[in-house]
C-alpha cells in the first residue's frame, strides 16, 4: 500500500512513516497552474508542503488523494465537513431533494424548517437569514446593524479573518512591526473601501473602549470571532467577551460573534452556547451544512425588522437553494443527538494531551490553544497564546516539519497547524492519530537545530 496509513476502520492501526508519493499532485498542479490562477481554487489552499494535494474522492474521515494516498483527514475541509464525507442522513435528504427540484428561486418549506430549527436550538436566535458563503453572511450582518444603528463605523480586531471582502480583509496577517491600524491584506484593496473599519487588539476590554470613547454615537458594529480560531486558536479571557457585548449595548452599537467556524461546532448552539452568551447578531456557515454552501445570520428580532420595513434588502439568486438547505437540515438533526458534541471534545482534548505529552517527552517547547473541536498548535511559545501578536513568536518552521511528519504518516491536518474534530472521528481514527502524534514528535526530536530553532521563533 502506498499510504503510510495502512488501517482501516477495524483493522490493527499502525501509523508507520512511509515515504510520500505525491508525484501526480505534483505534475496536476503544473498542469493547473497554465488554465487556472495560482493552480488551485482559493488562496489559502496553496501552502502545504511537499505540495498542494489534489484529491480523487472521500470517505467518512479519509481522503484518497491522486496518488494512491490514503489520509486521515483533520482539516475537514477547514471546518465545514463535522459529519465527514458520505454520511447517510446527509446524502438521503439531499439525494430526496435533488429527485424534486434543483432550485425554486423562490419560497419552500424548507426554509421554514431551518428557521424554526436553529431559532430552536440557538440561544436568542430569534430570526434568521440565509446565503450560501461565511463571506457573504458577514457583509449582511454588517449591513444590518448599519441599518439598524443608522452609523456606518464597525470594529473588528486585529488577526481576525471574516472572509475576504475589502472592509473586514483588514490587518488580518500584519507584521510585528506594524503599527495596530487598518492594513490592507493584500494588493487591490484601496483605502476608502475599509475607510469605516476601525482595528483594536483583541482580548483586551480597554482597546475596545478607546475606540468607543474615540468615536461616539458613530460605531454601529463590533465583530468579533468567539475563539480566534483564524489566528492561533486564541481563547477569550474569562469574561471578556462579556465585557464587549456590555460596552456594545452601552453605545448602541450590534454586537456580532462571527460564528463561521464555532457555529454548530463547539456546541449545537454555538459559542452562544458554550460561552453562554448572546450577543445581537451571530453568523453561521461552515459545519451547518456538512460541506454544502449554506451561511445565515442570525440573531435580535427587532434588527431584522430593518429588513420587513425596507430600510434595507437582502437579496441573492441562490439564498435559500433546497439542496443546500437539505443539507444543512439534515446535519443539524444528525449533530443534535445527545453526547455529540461531547465526545468530539473529548476526542479533541486527548488528541491535544498528547502532543503536549509527547513534546514535552522531547523537551520540546511547545503549546496548545483552543476547544476540543478546534485548536492549534505552537511551537516554541511555553504558554497559548492570547492574541495575534503572540501568535508571530511561535516557530512556523518546527510547525510545517511537524505537520510534514504528520503527512507522511497519513495524517492530514491544515498548514497553519490547526486541527478540527468532527463527530466522524471514532475511537479507530483516535488509536491511529497518537500513534502518528508519538512518531511524528519523535521525528522533530530527532532535528539537531530544532532547539535552536525554537528559539529564533522563525514566524
Ligand atoms: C470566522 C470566519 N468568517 C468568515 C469566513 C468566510 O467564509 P467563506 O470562506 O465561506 O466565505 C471564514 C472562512 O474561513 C471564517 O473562518
Amino acid at each position: 500500500m502506498p499510504s503510510s496509513i495502512r488501517s482501516t476502520l477495524g483493522e490493527n492501526t499502525v501509523a508507520v512513516r512511509m515515504p510520500l508519493n505525491t508525484t501526480t499532485s505534483a505534475s496536476l498542479l503544473t498542469r493547473s497552474q497554465r488554465s487556472l490562477a495560482m493552480g488551485v481554487s482559493s488562496g489559502m489552499r496553496r501552502a502545504g508542503a511537499p505540495t498542494p494535494l489534489f484529491f480523487e474522492r472521500g470517505e467518512g474521515p479519509y481522503y484518497f488523494d491522486v496518488d494512491g494516498n490514503r489520509f486521515l483527514d483533520y482539516t475537514l475541509a477547514w471546518g465545514p465537513l463535522i459529519l465527514g464525507n458520505g454520511h447517510p442522513a446527509v446524502v438521503t435528504a439531499v439525494t430526496k431533494q435533488l429527485s424534486k427540484a434543483f432550485a425554486f428561486g423562490a419560497q419552500h418549506r424548507g426554509e421554514i424548517e431551518l428557521s424554526e430549527l436553529m431559532t430552536g436550538l440557538l440561544p436568542g436566535v430569534e430570526r434568521v437569514i440565509f446565503s450560501n458563503t461565511g463571506s457573504e453572511a458577514v457583509q449582511s450582518a454588517l449591513r444590518l446593524a448599519r441599518a439598524f444603528t443608522g452609523r456606518s463605523l464597525f470594529v473588528k480586531f486585529e488577526g481576525h479573518y471574516h472572509g475576504w471582502f475589502n472592509n473586514v480583509l483588514v490587518s488580518y496577517r500584519p507584521h510585528a512591526d506594524d503599527a495596530i491600524s487598518p492594513l490592507p491584506t493584500c494588493g487591490g484593496q484601496p483605502p476608502h473601501e475599509f475607510a469605516d473599519t476601525l482595528v483594536v487588539p483583541w482580548n483586551d476590554i480597554g482597546a475596545l473602549e478607546r475606540a468607543f470613547d474615540e468615536h461616539p454615537q458613530q460605531i454601529a458594529a463590533v465583530l468579533t470571532e468567539p475563539i480566534l480560531a483564524n489566528s492561533g486558536s486564541c481563547m477569550p479571557d474569562p469574561g471578556y467577551l462579556k465585557s464587549v457585548l456590555d460596552l456594545c449595548r452601552r453605545h448602541g452599537a450590534v454586537s456580532i460573534f462571527d460564528e463561521v467556524i464555532t457555529g454548530f461546532r463547539l456546541a449545537i448552539g454555538g459559542a452562544r452556547e458554550f460561552f453562554g452568551l448572546q450577543p445581537d447578531l451571530s453568523v453561521y456557515a461552515k459545519a451547518m451544512a456538512a460541506g454544502f454552501c449554506l451561511s445565515a445570520v442570525g440573531g435580535r428580532s427587532d434588527i431584522f425588522r430593518v429588513l420587513d420595513d425596507g430600510r434595507t434588502i437582502h437579496a441573492g439568486t441562490y439564498n435559500g437553494n433546497p439542496i443546500n438547505l437539505a443539507a444543512g437540515i439534515a446535519t443539524i438533526r444528525t449533530l443534535s443527538a445527545p453526547g455529540m458534541f461531547d465526545r468530539m471534545h473529548a476526542h479533541g482534548m486527548a488528541i491535544r494531551g498528547r502532543i503536549e505529552s509527547a513534546a514535552a517527552q522531547h523537551g520540546i517547547e511547545m503549546a496548545t490553544a483552543g476547544s476540543g473541536t478546534v485548536f492549534s498548535v505552537h511551537f516554541g511559545l511555553s504558554a497559548p497564546p492570547r492574541d495575534y501578536r503572540d501568535t508571530l513568536l511561535a516557530s512556523a518552521d518546527i510547525s510545517s516539519k511537524f505537520r510534514l511528519a504528520l503527512l507522511q504518516r497519513g495524517l492530514l491536518v491544515l498548514p497553519d497547524a490547526r486541527w478540527y474534530i468532527g463527530a466522524v472521528h471514532g475511537d479507530a481514527e483516535l488509536t491511529m492519530a497518537l500513534e502518528a502524534i508519538d512518531g511524528a514528535m519523535q521525528d522533530l526530536a530527532s532535528i539537531d537545530s530544532l532547539q535552536q530553532t525554537t528559539r529564533e521563533g522563525s514566524r
